[in-house]
């Protein structure tokens, strides 16, 4: 089975999890892509609140009703990829460039289903660069802080993340800078220093937020809870 076909089958499962009349938090990705392609298919009479542009496109794409996070007032269920799955379904996200508007949706949600493929279980989170969205309102400046920060830690300095079109700017006009950190030994102590410097407006540490993540396996889709 490749990536990708874990990727389908636990956006697949995951879809089985929506009832009809739900609020559902669509993620961003190529796994969230899955989902909600396999939520479409079902048919139910759902509202979905994208946590990107792309999504929402896809969703629109395919027929699925699309509410604001600004118009609900709490989202039954919200699924969503992930680019590390840690202890007690610590996560790092926010490849995608996302992320600030997934923890938006997340910590909305009364329950929130994280969905993978089996090479994204890690022991220790810190393999995939943390992404972290800075204001773009002299965000060198703020960068020099973050490479403080992280010279506490005794991590590398985050860089600017830039794609063939230069600098990525996100849904929120923001740009993100990358932490190759390595092994993260304390993630809530460096959560916590890096939301402390102005100019960040969040990162990619998503810690207690999880529910519960379905992660497709070769042997098929495996449940796990923190
Ligand atoms: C988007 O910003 C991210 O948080 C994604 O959820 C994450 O990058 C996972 O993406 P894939 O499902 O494409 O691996």
């Amino acid at each position: 089975m490749t990536a990708d076909d874990q990727k389908r089958i636990s956006g697949q499962a995951a879809a089985e999890l929506v009832e009809a009349g739900m609020v559902v938090g669509l993620g961003t990705g190529s796994t969230a892509a899955h989902f909600v392609k396999a939520l479409a298919a079902r048919g139910l009479d759902i509202r979905g609140v994208p946590t990107s542009e792309n999504t929402a496109n896809l969703a629109r794409e395919l027929g699925i009703p699309l509410v604001g996070l600004d118009d609900v007032k709490a989202i039954d269920l919200t699924v969503d990829g992930a680019d590390e799955i840690g202890p007690g379904l610590s996560l790092i996200k926010g490849g995608g460039a996302a992320l600030l508007r997934e923890k938006l949706v997340w910590e909305a949600s009364r329950r929130c289903v994280v969905i993978a493929d089996a090479a994204k279980v890690v022991k220790t989170l810190g393999r995939f660069p943390l992404p972290i969205e800075v204001v773009r309102f002299g965000h060198p400046h703020t960068g020099r802080r973050l490479a403080d920060i992280a010279a506490e830690f005794e991590l590398p300095p985050p860089r600017l993340r830039t794609a063939e079109r230069g600098i990525v700017i996100t849904d929120g006009g923001n740009v993100i800078y990358d932490l190759a950190s390595g092994e993260i030994a304390d993630p809530a102590a460096l959560a916590g220093a890096l939301k402390s410097v102005t100019g960040v407006v969040d990162h990619g540490l998503f810690l207690d937020l999880a529910d519960e993540a379905l992660i497709g396996t070769d042997a098929g889709v495996v449940k796990r809870v923190p």
